[in-house]
């Protein structure tokens, strides 16, 4: 199509092809008609945005983790592929009723465990992000809080958490996501990731579950400080490059 071939040229072709599909409202460009002028328009603009560097997701206002399209924008961190493993792991527990999901932003993951069946809350201190929230958890039956996570009291049988934890400024498609999604606070980002465990632990009764994303430079780390709240195991679980990005650890 030359349409495609067009975007191709500006962008890289799965970004053209993607934009191409949202425009014409299709899954595959295969069963797509030809665009109309209007449409052509429209995907002509949006490549035209993507080249001058706009995230793809702000552009379209939509995203997709694990199979759930949500609803994006400015003034909401961007779901990335990587929290769908902390999905994975969640649903991995066993026993589990009832789950927190901490720092929600556009309340990803909280969906996705309130749709497995998990009486589920989720928490947001940012009123942006909540707005988001608030749209793709309208149709489930999660409880959604606006406050802060390290201050939030509650009884849970597993805590979930993507927090801010980037340790230092970084450049690419981040410089669009916001500010307080992002820093862990101090010279190892760890501020933030260490007051959520403590926080877990206090939200947690026996057996209780807390995982965790963190940076890869702080795994160690977050494993000995999880022993030293008081949970009694702690274990460093891994993405799907075999990187140690998640912590697991066990009241
Ligand atoms: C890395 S983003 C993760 C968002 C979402 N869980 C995900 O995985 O896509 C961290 C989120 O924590 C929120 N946040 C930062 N500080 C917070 C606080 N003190 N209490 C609650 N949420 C906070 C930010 O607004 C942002 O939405």
């Amino acid at each position: 199509m030359k349409d495609l071939a067009w975007g191709a040229r500006r962008i890289p072709i799965h970004e053209a092809k993607m934009l191409l599909e949202w425009v014409l409202g299709v899954e595959s460009l295969i069963i797509a008609d030809e665009p109309t002028h209007a449409q052509r328009r429209r995907y002509r603009l949006a490549v035209k945005a993507r080249s001058q560097g706009f995230p793809l997701h702000h552009i379209t206002g939509e995203c997709w983790f694990r199979g759930e399209r949500l609803t994006v924008g400015p003034g909401v961190f961007i779901p990335r592929p990587e929290t769908e493993m902390l999905v994975e792991y969640a649903f991995e527990e066993t026993g589990i009723h009832t789950a927190v999901d901490l720092c929600t932003g556009s309340g990803a993951i909280a969906r996705c465990l309130a749709l497995s069946g998990l009486k589920v809350d989720a928490v947001e201190l940012s009123a942006r992000a909540l707005r988001y929230a608030q749209e793709n958890l309208h149709d489930t039956s999660v409880r959604l809080v606006r406050g802060d996570a390290l201050e939030f009291e509650g009884h849970y049988d597993m805590v979930v958490s993507n927090p801010p934890y980037v340790v230092e400024r970084v450049a690419g498609d981040v410089l669009f996501d916001p500010e307080m999604a992002l820093y862990g606070g101090g010279e190892d980002g760890m501020v933030f990731p260490r007051g959520l465990v403590t926080r877990a632990r206090a939200l947690l009764g026996p057996a209780g579950v807390l995982l965790m994303e963190h940076a890869e430079s702080q795994a160690d780390n977050l494993v000995d400080f999880a022993f030293s709240t008081g949970f009694s195991h702690a274990t460093t679980l891994t993405d799907l490059a075999g990187r140690p990005r998640f912590l697991r650890a066990v009241v």
